[in-house]
């Protein structure tokens, strides 16, 4: 099973960006204890801080992957072509965010996203990423 993630703006920071709020470990460190975790996954991660770039890789990885994990970031709050792309194609999106959206501004309360994905896990810290397999796991068939 071939699993993406999609990590939006400012992600790339992670261990750095508000650790209070985001955790001290960075995603390169996490990414390599997940691929540990699930030895028989093919999983691959980007990230970039560019609205076009999320779009190029919705389009490219949704018509190769099984699943899409995106945490989109402050894109998420925004983003119409980042709903689009999602809509467009065939790969189940699961949207992750680190921190509780809804526990923070208003402004983040709102998702142009999560309408178009299969759900929303937020909140949860990293492990969030990791649920998120586990549920396209549960649906992959034997
Ligand atoms: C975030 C939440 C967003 O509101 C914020 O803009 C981020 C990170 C999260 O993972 O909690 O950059 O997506």
């Amino acid at each position: 099973m071939k699993v993406q993630i999609i990590n939006g703006p400012n992600l790339n920071l992670l261990g750095k960006r508000e650790p209070d709020v985001y955790g001290a470990t960075s995603f390169d460190t996490f990414f390599q204890e997940l691929m540990k975790k699930f030895p028989g996954l093919t999983l691959t991660y980007m990230q970039s801080n560019i609205e076009g770039e999320l779009v190029n890789q919705l389009q490219q990885s949704g018509f190769e992957s099984n699943g899409i994990i995106l945490n989109a970031g402050a894109y998420t709050h925004t983003s119409i072509a980042l709903h689009d792309a999602i809509a467009a194609v065939p790969a189940p999106v699961i949207e992750v965010h680190i921190s509780n959206v809804y526990a923070r501004e208003e402004f983040r309360h709102k998702s142009l996203i999560t309408s178009k994905c299969v759900g929303l896990i937020t909140g949860f810290g990293l492990l969030g990423y990791e649920l998120a397999i586990q549920y396209l796991l549960s649906k992959q068939k034997v």
